[in-house]
């Protein structure tokens, strides 16, 4: 007879004195942790035999040569090695669930777009099936650039596992609650809170509270990394010890199982008599993780001017071109603006890069209607963009006195490449026509006369 763990019970069992909540603090840390006492090996990686049985296998984030400083690897003790957990592959279709290049000569992927929230279905969709592309950038086989999605989760994952080898998954909750079960442990997920999940980790998705939707970058690049803070100093920003990474647990299951890999756009799947979730210990510094984004701190003006909105990121992936992300991920949240003498929203502009945003709750200070509480925008490379007429109003003639902005939370995927729009994106997801109409009433104020303003 099987003994069946689930992973809540072993955490709860083997919680990791000095961790919080199953949790292990920090970022690119060299993490060690074991669901039973003794699994791990010190002072080795290899030994000739591991405890319980178990096997050595390690998972490489980075070429087995990148610099230390970026050389990531994780070192797994399984039941099973990970030899075991696929088979002969068939290929499946996930017709909603893109990668790029996905360009349809159909899709103009030009112009100032917006979206209302895309509503959960009537057919029941897990995190794979209702995975909703929005906009794909880059090229998945060169391993450059991102896709951009929606998930809409009405039912928990059973006995199917999934991993991405073309990708690491940036997971933003939107509405409902996941937990993530992942090869080094369990992550549960609401929103306001993020969760990264590695390239090549086996997970599957339990709806927690439902339905669940909420938004993915999904990154073919380079890993997500802390940002810089330059002048700014050793604080503020996003904070490592903010970061946390799932103690181990595991399942000794023995169920006639799926696991589904995403390998260069495509989608494929093996069929395995147990779980892949076999990971008893492990130690390494690639590692999934999730991260309150109310320990974000956010650093701005305090006497004039708006900053560029880099001073919000939260995360970057290098693209090899210094200070040129592959993606930048970045929060506009709850702050005080005090400048003075200042248009305080953001500015009028034209980018090189494009910015795919989405409004996890509040109000947006650049368009105080129309972009709500799940909806998307997306402003293309090179294409204008900026306050619509009654923001640029209002905040053209405000008293100019310290305010907070309350209960708002918004972020910004944005990347080096242009984001083309899928056929979903263009026709089904409800796309608002009159978006660009919120520029349409902006007044020529010039004629010429001094000292007008
Ligand atoms: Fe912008």
């Amino acid at each position: 007879m099987n003994t069946q763990h689930t992973a809540r019970e072993m955490i709860q069992d083997t919680r990791t004195q000095g961790t919080h909540e199953g949790y292990m603090p920090g970022f690119g840390n060299d993490f060690e942790t074991e669901a039973l006492p003794g699994a791990l090996p010190q002072g080795m990686n290899s030994p000739q035999k591991c405890e319980y049985g178990l096997y050595a296998e390690q998972l490489s984030g980075t070429p087995f040569t990148a610099p230390r400083g970026q050389n990531e690897r994780t070192w797994c003790y399984r039941i099973r090695p990970s030899v075991k957990h696929t088979g002969r592959f068939a290929k499946i279709d996930l017709p909603y669930f893109r990668s790029a290049p996905d360009v349809d000569p159909d899709v103009i992927s030009l112009g100032q777009y917006r979206w209302d929230p895309v509503p959960v279905g009537e057919t029941p969709t897990t995190f794979l099936t209702g995975m909703r592309t929005m906009t794909t950038a880059g090229d998945v086989n060169t391993q450059v650039g991102m896709a951009t999605h929606v998930y809409l989760v009405t039912e928990s994952m059973v006995d199917e596992y999934f991993y991405s080898a073309d990708s690491e998954f940036l997971v933003v909750p939107q509405s409902g609650r996941l937990r993530f079960y992942t090869e080094l442990g369990i992550i549960d997920v609401a929103p306001r809170e993020v969760a990264l999940i590695p390239r090549g980790l086996v997970f599957r998705v339990e709806l927690l509270e439902g339905p669940a939707r909420g938004f993915v970058c999904e990154n073919y690049g380079q890993k997500f990394d802390l940002p810089g803070r330059g002048p700014i100093g050793a604080n503020c920003l996003a904070n490592p010890r903010d970061f946390k990474s799932p103690v181990a647990a595991f399942e000794d299951r023995e169920t006639p199982s799926t696991l589904i890999i995403k390998w260069c756009g495509q989608f494929h799947e093996t069929a395995i008599p147990h779980s892949p979730l076999d990971v008893v210990a492990w130690h390494g510094n690639y590692a999934a993780y999730k991260y309150d984004l109310a320990t974000f701190s956010p650093v701005g003006a305090i006497l004039f001017d708006h900053p560029d909105p880099s001073i919000f990121t939260v995360l970057t992936a290098p693209s090899g071109v210094e200070g040129t992300a592959n993606i930048d991920f970045v929060l506009f949240r709850e702050r005080w603006m005090v400048a003075e003498d200042t248009f305080r929203p953001p500015w009028y502009h034209k980018n090189i890069m494009s910015e795919l945003m989405g409004n996890i709750y509040g109000i947006y200070d650049a368009k105080p209607e129309g972009f709500v509480p799940g909806g998307m925008s997306l402003h293309n490379m090179m294409l204008p963009h900026g306050p619509d007429r009654d923001a640029f109003e209002g905040a053209s003639n405000s008293d100019l006195k310290p305010e907070k902005l309350d209960n708002t939370m918004q972020f910004m995927f944005e990347t080096r490449f242009p984001q083309h729009l899928t056929p979903f994106a263009a026709n089904e997801a409800p796309l608002q026509d009159n978006y660009i109409d919120c520029w349409d009433s902006i007044e020529k104020k010039f004629d010429g006369t001094p000292g007008r303003k």
